[in-house]
């Protein structure tokens, strides 16, 4: 079983997507009565024309979660137009470490995966509120991010979106780095495709995307549900995909004590292998800023 801790707007739209792949049955969780039951029915109902028969259930109490292989964490604020994903820390801090401990007592053998912002600090509060081994706790920011960099470059190269392989690491927020070094179209090398400008126009147009969605519609919702869906079934099924994810570091990269954004193999474990990807100069800096940003935000916490 799947469980959701948030049933918003982007815990309800990752279950639509996981239940819509059929991928397990689904627990969801919210503190708002009636809110995640009311989701798991809307859900359901949309299974049934499709003929898909999972379980999609709802509740307001934790236990609900009980026996959960995944637990997919959305609780807490999001932000709102103007503001960044760290202005969120302080308050989202102390609902993760309370969710995450629930989480703990009720599926003490899940995997977690951390959707609440500033993405990459609350992966770590959920590392150390629940106790969990590093491997079973991950959080999502990458792959979203990485849909916005080949939303961006699609556009800029009037190419299909599937053929560019490409991936968004570092810090889930301003110092997110699209690899533009290690980004290829078809085998084709953007760097040979695009001027040193034109790049760093994608980069920051990237970087500043979702900022622009929540300013014209309040939120992210779409995009972050299929993100999550990709990682919950490479969890799930234990598919092995390599893609970027938030994880807990000791050395790899240079850095220790934080989760931040590297490429991993994700598997029924978790996170199963962390890859050292060689960064440009340029890269790298970023890299380290975002570590740096990250460290500073975790001294805040008292944890
Ligand atoms: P939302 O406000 O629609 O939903 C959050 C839900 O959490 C609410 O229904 C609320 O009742 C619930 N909640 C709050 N405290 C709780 C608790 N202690 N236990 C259980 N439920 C609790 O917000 P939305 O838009 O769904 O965003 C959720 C989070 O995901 C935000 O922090 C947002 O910034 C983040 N986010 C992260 C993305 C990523 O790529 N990592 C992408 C998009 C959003």
């Amino acid at each position: 079983m799947i469980g959701f801790a948030g049933a918003g707007k982007v815990g309800a739209a990752s279950a639509f997507e996981v239940a819509s792949m059929g991928l397990d049955d689904i627990s969801l969780v919210d503190i708002i009565p009636g809110l995640a039951e009311g989701e798991a029915l809307d859900i359901s109902h949309r299974l049934s024309d499709a003929g898909i028969d999972v379980d999609v259930k709802g509740s307001a109490d934790f236990a609900a979660l009980s026996g959960a292989d995944l637990v997919v964490i959305t609780a807490g604020l999001a932000r709102k137009p103007g503001m960044t994903r760290m202005d969120l820390l302080g308050k989202n801090a102390g609902i993760i470490a309370d969710v995450t401990k629930n989480v703990a007592k009720y599926a003490p053998n899940s995997v977690i995966l951390m959707v609440t912002n500033p993405m990459d600090a609350m992966t770590f509060v959920a590392l150390k509120s629940s106790g969990f081994p590093k491997a079973r706790v991950v959080g999502q920011g990458g792959v979203l991010d990485n849909s916005r960099f080949k939303y961006v470059l699609a556009k800029k190269l009037g190419v299909s979106r599937g053929s560019i392989t490409s991936m968004v690491m570092g810090e889930h927020g301003e110092n997110m780095i699209p690899v533009a070094s290690h980004t290829y179209i078809s085998g084709v090398p953007l760097t040979t495709l695009l001027t040193e400008d034109e790049v760093q126009q994608a980069i920051d147009d990237t970087r500043k995307v979702a900022a622009d969605v929540i300013a014209k519609k309040g939120a992210t919702i779409f995009a972050p549900g299929r993100s999550v869906a990709r990682m919950a079934n490479a969890i799930v099924n234990d598919t092995k995909e390599v893609l970027a994810a938030s994880t807990y570091l000791e050395g790899e990269y240079g850095l220790s004590g934080m989760c931040i954004g590297v490429p991993v193999k994700l598997g029924k474990g978790g996170v199963e292998k962390i890859y050292e990807v060689k960064l440009s100069d340029k890269e790298r800096d970023w890299f380290n800023k975002g570590a740096d940003t990250l460290r500073e935000a975790l001294a805040t916490l008292n944890l």
